[in-house]
């Protein structure tokens, strides 16, 4: 599937200002590219692939959890905003034949985070988060710190995501805890 394709594919699946979403991420990914090394290439086809899933029904997507042990099953005990990436991830490998295990991972932590994020599936993750659309408090501060290091851009993200949903008294995904601290190590390390 080259890009046109799947820009293709994803206009079909998604509204419209969650297609201009996309394609600011693609841009944004793509600078960050640019200044921070990673695959361009496999970044971009991820960057449009990554929402596909975003208007599925919730239901469908626990359905699949629970059929798919790849699949964490503990995402069933969380919020529904988590599932569009990792079942979108099994979605594109299946319905849109994409067979790059590092696609398929970019799409599928680029709302959580992980432990141990390669430099691609930080790129992403941080372009999703920063991308010129964003507006809410925060997204800026984000910004300034990616624009001196994508670490800590990527820590700048998960540490307001956290803040953010426990001021709303909402779980938090364990990987996104993994992915802080990970960050966090690695900072006192370096
Ligand atoms: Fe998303
Ligand atoms: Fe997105």
């Amino acid at each position: 599937m080259n890009e046109t394709e799947a820009y293709e594919a994803v206009r079909h699946s998604l509204k419209p200002a969650r297609y201009e979403h996309t394609r600011r991420v693609v841009q944004t990914a793509e600078e960050l590219c640019r200044k921070y090394g990673g695959d361009t290439e496999k970044v971009r086809k991820a960057a449009i692939l990554h929402d596909y899933a975003k208007y599925r029904p919730a239901e469908e997507m626990r359905k699949k959890v629970e059929e798919h042990p790849e699949l964490p099953s503990r995402l069933n005990d969380y919020g529904d905003e988590l599932l569009h990436a990792f079942v979108g991830a099994l979605f594109v490998k299946e319905e849109l034949g994409i067979s790059d295990e590092d696609i398929i991972q970019m799409i599928a932590v680029h709302t959580t985070g992980r432990k141990n994020m390669t430099l691609e599936e930080k790129i992403l993750f941080l372009a999703d988060y920063i991308e010129p659309g964003r507006t809410f408090s925060g997204a800026e501060k984000a910004r300034e710190a990616a624009a001196s290091s994508l670490d800590e851009g990527c820590l700048t993200a998960l540490s307001q995501t956290i803040e953010f949903l426990v001021s709303k008294r909402t779980a938090v995904y364990p990987d996104t805890f993994e992915a802080y601290n990970d960050f966090i190590q690695k900072r006192k390390d370096a």
